[in-house]
């Protein structure tokens, strides 16, 4: 079964009232409750994780790339300052696909940088709770891709 680990860096956790008017209304336990429905349509095993903290991102990357699970990745802020992030996908052979809820671009320059988007499959941003389904359903054929290769 095709597994996906989705991990939350700094600040979601606030989701629902963090800055409601560039972030939505909806919680990460929302988020989350739609995107297990979706990934249970698609017959994918998922991982939901949210840390405040760096290196709990990194550790969990790695567990990722070592169980050959795709990673979606909102690093939030980490997106934009993140070496040790970079690193853990390019050094874990992760896939990875980095989303955002917020268009970073249409915003403040500096989010228009990401350390992680050269090491990722694909950047989704923009959609609000929905970047979290797309993502899903961008990052699964490219799973399949990857398993039949291998088989
Ligand atoms: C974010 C965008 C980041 O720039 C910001 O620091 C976040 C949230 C998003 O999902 O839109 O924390 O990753």
């Amino acid at each position: 079964m095709i597994a996906v680990h989705v991990l939350n860096g700094p600040n979601l956790n606030l989701l629902g009232t963090r800055e409601p008017q560039t972030y939505g209304s909806a919680t990460l336990a929302d988020i989350e409750a739609s995107l297990r429905a979706r990934a249970g349509e698609l017959g994918v095993d998922l991982v939901f994780r949210q840390s405040n903290h760096e290196g709990d991102l990194v550790t969990w990357i790695q567990e990722a790339g070592k169980a050959g699970a795709g990673v979606l990745l909102n690093a939030g802020a980490y997106t934009h300052t993140s070496v040790a992030l970079r690193d853990a996908i390019a050094g874990a052979g992760a896939l990875a696909v980095e989303l955002h809820l917020s268009n970073v671009h249409a915003r403040e320059s500096f989010r228009h940088h990401s350390f992680i988007a050269p090491v990722c499959a694909g950047v989704i941003c923009g959609f609000g709770a929905r970047s979290y389904t797309l993502a899903l359903e961008a990052i699964v054929p490219l799973l399949q891709a990857r398993s039949g290769a291998k088989a």
